[in-house]
């Protein structure tokens, strides 16, 4: 791509991460190509730099408000343990799903302290192991779920274990909705998740029953994934605050935080050229900027006018602000190398179709959701991508494509690349560090693919080993 003999980036580079370097695509000043040489595809790519300067940006964000926030990243967007690993170096906390999430952060080296464990469905397992090693905070779904923390508690010390009082903080759901979507909203009543508004103050009423058991440190509101505006979040701050406060005046009790969740967006759609295919408030929603500091600036200044008209300033100054980021740490930080393994032409429609080896097994959330991640070629990443294809992957699954099969435009019916792609070409999907790896399954027995992290140096390390077929034998029993 040049004009007057002057190369131009794409729209999707990003200056010393993502980059067209001698026509191939370039993370970190590793050539894709090289990469696949050696890993093979489909490949996972995640750079170390991309994500410590994302968590820069949240720091950043703590800077701008002048407030101690606790990020904790959200790990089931993508749980790899160098992933985990640069998370914990880069000086973030950390937030899990499971005991599998919870023992894996543990693992790689996060304290007690820096974890918060969310989930509606906890086992007593689970429950034993937060509750043992001591986290920040359990965040219980449901009113029920406190005498489950409580019985924890109780079972653990009768077996002889010196446990203290388990930190929970009350997850509530108060019917806000946001421009993602609906199946990435989670503060509406129709969501499985939290407590109603009606019943906040009996749930805290109930937590506040057996100090000796359970201390109640917090709120949460969690108002979905991919939010594309600030006022969710005020509106989210907002209805927390104005609970703290009431409980305070009622009670006494003074929760120590407010968790404002996850859900900062990442710009899909950087580079727009495909973007005319989409509907405006798809595109309004993929292609979101939204900085932290937005976030975090708007939900304060509700927090504080509601203060000063409640005289409730001091409250304010002693409570600690979370947010949970999962996406916007790891999503822009990874991308998938994948071959194209076969092409057709339908002389009925003219299309050109290119069969990939990277399936929704893969990106599981471009079925579920009809996620987009831009296409490039990675091996001609420099030249004009005007050429349409039908892109699908290898499964024997017809919704294994990469355009919306349900024609409802969710996807671009069509993906640009460059003029003749052939098989033995190498594309990337940008953009698909989150809600990927931590989804992938062996569907159709495919074995897993192998993930490499990049370094600023433009060295790679593997921070996952492609699965063999043995592997796709480990369990079963016959
Ligand atoms: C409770 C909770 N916190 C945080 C997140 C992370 O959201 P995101 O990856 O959009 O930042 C999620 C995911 O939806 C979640 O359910």
């Amino acid at each position: 791509m040049s004009i007057g003999g002057v190369a131009l980036s794409p729209a999707w580079a990003i200056a010393d991460y993502l980059e067209v370097r001698n026509g191939h695509l370039s993370i970190n000043g590793a050539d894709a190509l090289e990469l696949i040489k050696q890993y093979g595809t489909p490949l996972f790519v995640f750079s170390e730099s991309r994500i410590r300067t994302n968590i820069e940006r949240l720091k950043h964000a703590a800077e701008v408000v002048d407030r101690p926030i606790k990020f904790c990243y959200a790990s089931k967007a993508n749980s790899n343990m160098a992933i985990l690993k640069a998370v914990l170096e880069a000086g973030i906390d950390v937030e899990v799903n499971s005991g599998g999430e919870l023992f894996k952060a543990l693992r790689v080296g996060f304290r007690p302290d820096q974890i918060i464990f969310n989930g509606t469905s906890k086992s007593d397992e689970e429950l034993d192991e937060a509750v043992r090693a001591g986290i920040y905070s359990i965040n219980v779904d449901s009113i029920y779920e406190i005498g489950l923390v409580e019985e924890t508690v109780k079972r653990l010390r009768a077996g002889g274990e010196q446990v203290a009082a388990a930190r929970i903080a009350l997850r509530l759901v108060p019917e806000i909705g946001t421009r993602s979507h609906l199946g990435l909203q989670t503060a509406l009543l129709t969501s499985k998740f939290g407590i109603s508004s009606s019943e906040v103050l009996d749930a805290f009423r109930r937590g506040l029953q057996n100090p000796h058991l359970v201390h109640v440190c917090g709120i949460h509101i969690h108002v979905g994934s991919q939010t594309p505006d600030v006022e969710p979040y005020a509106e989210a701050f907002r209805s927390m605050w104005e609970h703290l406060v009431k409980i305070h005046r009622e009670t006494g009790h003074t929760l120590e935080h407010i968790n404002l969740g996850g859900g900062i967006p990442v710009n899909y759609l950087r580079d727009r050229s495909q973007a005319d295919q989409l509907p405006e408030h798809e595109r309004d929603m993929l292609g979101a900027e939204l900085e932290p500091s937005a976030v975090l600036s708007a939900a304060l200044r509700v927090a504080r006018e509601s203060a000063r008209d409640a005289e409730a300033e001091h409250l304010l100054e002693n409570v600690t602000i979370l947010l949970e980021p999962g996406r916007s740490v790891i999503a822009d930080a990874g991308l998938v190398l994948t071959t194209v393994l076969n092409m057709k032409q339908r002389p009925e429609t003219g299309d050109i179709w290119l069969l990939t080896d990277a399936g929704y097994n893969l990106m599981l959330s471009m079925n579920n959701y009809k996620w987009y991640y831009h296409l490039v070629s990675a091996s001609r990443a420099g030249e004009s991508h005007v050429s349409d294809y039908k892109v699908a992957g290898p499964l024997c699954d017809s919704g294994d494509v990469y355009f919306d099969i349900e024609r409802c435009g969710r996807l671009p019916d069509y993906r640009r690349l460059p003029a003749n792609v052939q098989p033995g070409e190498v594309l990337a999907l940008l953009n698909s560090g989150a809600y990927s790896l931590a989804q992938m399954f062996p569907y159709n027995g495919r074995p897993l693919p192998a993930v490499v992290m990049t370094r600023e140096d433009g060295s790679a390390h593997l921070a996952r080993r492609r699965d063999s077929y043995e592997d796709l034998l480990t369990g079963d029993v016959w």
